[in-house]
């Protein structure tokens, strides 16, 4: 890509989604004379993480291995992120609250209803701390949006998902169930690390998710942001850098009617 070789470049990313998805198909069936025999059972990604301690410092959320689950630096990521689902008075969903960084954002549209759904317990302790809890417009579901949304009976105008230490199946499971809650107006969004140290891999999953998120039924826009180069201070205290990419893709989801 450097040297100008687009037209290869496109190839090998085509080759590489092809090759994913093939993976994928393969690891969730096994197929024989054309009928699925066995299923491979869901596996919770992230329980380890889940059941580890967390800490907050200076702008950081780590967990007890030195992972950093969120970071001071997204914020402006995460101000683009909120000025696409946020308009004033409306009934908005974040999935993973983190530091609140998204939530204390959308806090200033005055949402009618502001869902919140987070599974660590280190977590929610903070949330109930600082009074989200008890805030009038915000219902904190706690617990996996996998379990949690399987009862809560509601609909959105607008959609943010941002997890940590789960698989990209997981954002495709979160997919599948978007038709059911965003409204028909609505719009979603979605923190896009997706392997984010590495252009060719994250050009493939970007693909990827376009292509599926389509096959669904969404239109998908992916607009540029550059991205300031995060220096070794950043990093310093957490286990590994999660962004090294010089621009960042945010996506916006729409129905395509
Ligand atoms: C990267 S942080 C979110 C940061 C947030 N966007 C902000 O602005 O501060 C990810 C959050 O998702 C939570 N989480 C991880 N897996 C989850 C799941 N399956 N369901 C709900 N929350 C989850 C984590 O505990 C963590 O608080």
């Amino acid at each position: 890509m450097e040297n100008g070789h687009v037209e290869l470049y496109e190839y090998l990313v085509d080759t590489g989604c092809r090759s994913e998805f093939i993976l994928s198909l393969l690891g969730q069936k096994i197929v024989e004379d054309g009928d699925v025999i066995e299923t491979k059972d869901k596996i919770v990604a992230n329980q380890g993480y889940l059941n580890r301690k967390l800490f907050y410092s200076e702008g950081k959320l780590l967990d007890s291995d030195g992972n950093a689950v969120m970071m001071g630096w997204e914020t402006p990521l995460m101000k683009i992120h909120s000025n696409i689902i946020c308009k004033k008075g409306k009934k908005i969903l974040n999935v993973g609250f983190g530091l609140g960084i998204i939530d204390t954002m959308i806090q200033e549209s005055e949402p009618t209803l502001h869902t919140i759904i987070e599974a660590h317990p280190d977590v929610y302790q903070k949330m109930v701390d600082d009074g989200w809890t008890t805030k009038p417009n915000v219902t904190v579901l706690f617990g996996r949006w996998q379990d949690v949304l399987q009862d809560y009976q509601e609909t959105f105008d607008g959609i943010f998902f941002d997890t940590f230490g789960e698989y990209y199946d997981d954002l495709h499971d979160f997919h599948q169930i978007l038709p059911n809650i965003l409204n028909e107006d609505g719009v979603y969004t979605f923190f896009n690390g997706l392997c984010g140290t590495n252009q060719f891999f994250h050009d493939v999953s970007c693909r990827i998710v376009e292509l599926e998120l389509r096959e669904i039924g969404f239109n998908v826009e992916f607009e540029e942001v550059t991205v300031d180069e995060l220096g070794d201070d950043v990093w310093k205290d957490t286990k590994r850098a999660y962004w090294s990419l010089p621009t960042y893709r945010v996506p916006t989801v729409t129905f395509d009617f």
